[in-house]
């Protein structure tokens, strides 16, 4: 069988979405690791900043294959949600007994996500890589499309809440296609993945949460 006819059939569908949503939530540790500098101070943040500029090129490969992995977990997972679709429409079951709530919300809370991404990108990343500005830190925390703001402080706890709630899903969905349920792993899988539904989902909240409601920063 050919590739493509392996990426195009429902399993590979099945295995390339449970693979890329695992690669983007490991980027996850990486991007908050980088966005707690902001608890430490402004200089901090910003010589971080910095020295992920010196390594440019490295980064810009890494974004290409993250954008890569989003758009073709959304492809795939649309592309899925309408297979299922069809399919409980041609056998007229619309039974929900089998699926928990977070399932059955996944493409809700996925598109949700995918429209924070864009947001993101297109204020902080653009910010960050076009604006040349002279603090980083007052860019993510001043008050026009900052944590300065409180409807986009809102607007970023809300969203990562629904990220994480899709994670939970996500993982659970992921560890059946990858084979893991059943086996021995199982456990040590069902603790990681909360590290990555909960605790990192409540790690980059607790930016928006401190910043926007607690202790604003005051542009100079
Ligand atoms: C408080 C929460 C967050 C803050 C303050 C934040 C901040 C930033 C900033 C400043 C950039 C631009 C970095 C640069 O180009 O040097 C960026 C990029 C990015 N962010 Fe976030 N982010 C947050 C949450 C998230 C979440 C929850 C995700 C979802 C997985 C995410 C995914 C990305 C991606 C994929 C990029 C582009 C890759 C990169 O440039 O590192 N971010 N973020």
């Amino acid at each position: 069988m050919s590739i493509f006819r392996i990426l195009t059939s429902s399993i590979g569908k099945k295995v390339l979405m449970a693979i890329t949503g695992l690669l983007l939530s490991f980027f996850m540790v990486f991007h908050l690791f980088g966005n707690l500098f902001l608890f430490v101070s402004e200089q901090a943040f910003n010589s971080y900043v910095e020295k992920l500029n010196y390594f440019k090129p490295l980064v810009r490969v890494a974004e290409f294959f993250l954008l890569l992995f989003v758009f073709s977990h959304a492809y795939t997972g649309i592309s899925l949600w309408w297979s299922n679709r069809k399919a409980k429409q041609k056998s007229g079951s619309y039974s929900k007994t089998n699926t928990s709530q977070a399932a059955r919300t996944a493409s809700i809370t996925g598109s949700f996500v995918f429209i924070f991404l864009i947001t993101h990108w297109a204020t902080f990343w653009y910010k960050f890589n076009f604006e040349h500005p002279e603090s980083y830190y007052q860019v993510v925390l001043g008050n026009e499309v900052g944590f300065g703001n409180p409807f986009f402080s809102v607007f970023y706890i809300v969203a990562i809440a629904l990220l994480g709630y899709h994670l939970k899903h996500g993982f659970l969905s992921a560890g059946q296609t990858l084979g893991i349920k059943g086996t021995k792993y199982e456990k040590i899988y069902v603790g990681v993945s909360s590290l990555f539904w909960l605790w990192i989902p409540l790690g980059f909240i607790s930016i928006p949460l401190w910043f926007g409601f607690i202790k604003q920063v005051v542009s100079p």
